[in-house]
């Protein structure tokens, strides 16, 4: 049974606010491929029972809806999710994860990216997402790992590298304020293995990014829904308004946080 948990919802982020659209767009826009890519590798079931938790733009829940064909069925679990189009095949639960109890040994496959790291509870609501998958589901973990600030910026003007190193310094402490944890993407595998998984795989995702590409767009996104905080942080407007013009500059390269997948699978009974 599912351990009951207190509510987890110092999410850092806002989906009300009138730039998370873009945020979750520019998510989808840069690492859906990748995503896409692991799924289809992973085979799953058709006609199978599927959830993302932590949808944003839903764009993952329409993949497992449309994979899952006209037996199947996928649930979303979000606090605000606004931005999942209605599907006839996914059902919206608009709540908490940590207050959710799950169904026993009722899904196929369970996806959530970038959400585990911004959860206070996060092993807690791993272990009872084990608890919801059938015996062989899959639990599919992605998140960044934020901890490596100054490897980021490669090339472009100077003001803009200082800029962009203050800006991801000051950001990542502001979310970690929310209880996100930077390291936690690269703690999955020993968390799923204590919750009874085993590992099936995990990989590694960063892309070199120029300015206008869906990545760089979601930092001047990030810079504006957490603009007062970033600003009481130390930031400055001046440099604000730098780092976003930078984030559309096509002679600024970066790397991206580096996103870990790992694919859990629990044991046959
Ligand atoms: C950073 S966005 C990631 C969206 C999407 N998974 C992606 O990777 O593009 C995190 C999403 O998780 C949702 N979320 C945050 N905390 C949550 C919680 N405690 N329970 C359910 N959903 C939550 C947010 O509303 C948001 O839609």
């Amino acid at each position: 049974m599912p351990t009951a948990l207190a509510s987890d919802d110092r999410y850092g982020f806002d989906n009300s606010t009138s730039d998370a659209r873009d945020q979750v767009g520019h998510l989808a826009d840069y690492l859906d491929p990748h995503t896409f890519a692991v799924l289809e590798s992973l085979r799953l079931p058709v006609a199978g029972r599927y959830a993302d938790i932590g949808a944003g733009a839903g764009t993952i829940a329409q993949w497992m809806a449309e994979h899952g064909g006209r037996n199947g069925s996928t649930l979303v679990i979000d606090l605000q999710p606004q931005h999942v189009p209605p599907h006839p095949r996914i059902e919206i639960l608009n709540q908490d994860i940590a207050t959710v109890a799950l169904q026993p040994a009722s899904f196929d496959a369970i996806h959530a990216r970038l959400l585990f790291m911004h959860l206070l509870q996060r092993e807690q609501i791993l272990t009872n997402l084990v608890d919801a998958l059938k015996p062989g589901g899959k639990l599919i973990i992605s998140d960044w790992a934020t901890d490596h600030l100054d490897d980021m910026f490669i090339d472009g003007p100077d003001t803009v590298r200082q800029v962009f190193g203050t800006f991801q310094h000051t950001l990542i402490k502001v979310l970690d304020g929310h209880g996100m944890d930077s390291t936690w993407a690269r703690r999955v595998p020993a968390v799923m293995r204590s919750a009874g998984l085993s590992i099936h795989s995990g990989q590694t995702y960063n892309r070199v990014l120029r300015g206008g590409d869906p990545g760089m767009l979601l930092h001047a996104s990030n810079s504006r829904q957490k603009e007062k905080e970033l600003l009481e942080a130390g930031m400055t407007p001046p440099q604000l308004t730098l780092l976003r013009q930078a984030m559309t500059n096509p002679d600024v390269l970066t790397r991206s946080w580096p996103m870990h997948t790992t694919i859990g699978v629990r044991p046959a009974a």
